[in-house]
């Protein structure tokens, strides 16, 4: 008998291997193919098990990578050829992963298929930084905004519709143009004096945070060189990130901790 094909569009989360869904484990250890993004950590490629293919198709940023359509083809082969193949994705698929693009292309192809949602990069920073996405008080609705258009096209926004103070703003992929962002939102009204932070590898052991202001953001992330994968997060609840922290906290207990380890 034919086996028919299957594709799982899988959310992998943004880097801690504990915030993997128990579906993706599931799905990860029962796949025969796994075609991975640049973002998947290398704690979850070690997930995979011995003998199960792994395809690689991410990029790094302004680097070549496989264009879409390709990475589509390769997943229409593999289903077609009767694989089960799971599509790994930082994050979630449905929030900036083109995990839309890929569902359409497989479902014109008459592939069957499932989306597993994952814990977005926005959700995984705000937790692991010490800033909530809403406050009472500081904050009443969250947007989530592209920080880079395709082909690099220049950024145009209605900045006075996103320069709203008690809205948090949440830029992904902002790192190219993380001044005009800034200056835009500080012209079009918003205080320069707004809570604003960079999470770098966010949720990761390697975790930067930049706890700064509108105003001096674009200064500090290029003193600092934040580099991505970085997530920005504009507004009144970074306020809170160093009362609430937990794990920043932690990072850099584990840096004085082996340092205290190493002069001894
Ligand atoms: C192409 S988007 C993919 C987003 C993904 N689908 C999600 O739901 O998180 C890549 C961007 O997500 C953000 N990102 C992903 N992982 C991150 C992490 N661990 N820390 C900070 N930002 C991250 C960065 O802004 C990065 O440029």
């Amino acid at each position: 008998m034919h086996n028919e094909g299957f594709v799982s569009l899988v959310g992998a989360g943004p880097g801690d291997v504990e915030l993997l869904t128990v579906k993706a484990l599931r799905l990860i250890q029962q796949a025969e193919v796994i075609v991975y993004d640049r973002l998947i950590s290398g704690d979850i490629l070690k997930l995979i098990p011995a003998g199960v293919s792994r395809i690689a198709v991410g990029k790094s940023p302004g680097a070549h990578c496989l264009p879409q359509n390709d990475i589509n083809e390769i997943m229409i082969n593999l289903a077609t050829a009767g694989r089960r193949v799971v599509r790994l994705k930082g994050g979630d698929p449905y929030l900036f992963g083109r995990g839309s693009e890929e569902a359409l292309a497989l479902k014109k192809h008459h592939i069957k298929f499932e989306v597993v949602p994952g814990i977005t990069a926005a959700f995984g920073c705000s937790a692991y930084s010490g800033i909530p996405l809403t406050h009472r008080g500081l904050s009443r609705s969250v947007k989530f905004i592209t920080g880079h258009f395709s082909n690099d096209e220049a950024l145009e926004y209605d900045w006075e519709k996103l320069a709203d103070q008690d809205c948090t703003l949440v830029f992904y992929m902002a790192m190219a143009n993380l001044l005009t962002i800034c200056s835009q939102l500080i012209n079009a009204g918003l205080d320069a004096g707004t809570p604003a932070a960079a999470v770098e590898n966010g949720t990761t052991q390697s975790q930067r945070r930049i706890i700064s202001t509108l105003g001096l953001l674009f200064a500090e992330v290029s003193a600092q060189r934040i580099q991505a994968p970085a997530m920005i997060i504009i507004g009144n609840v970074v306020s809170l990130a160093t009362d609430i922290d937990w794990f920043q906290q932690s990072l850099e207990m584990t840096v004085y901790d082996e340092s205290l380890a190493a002069s001894r």
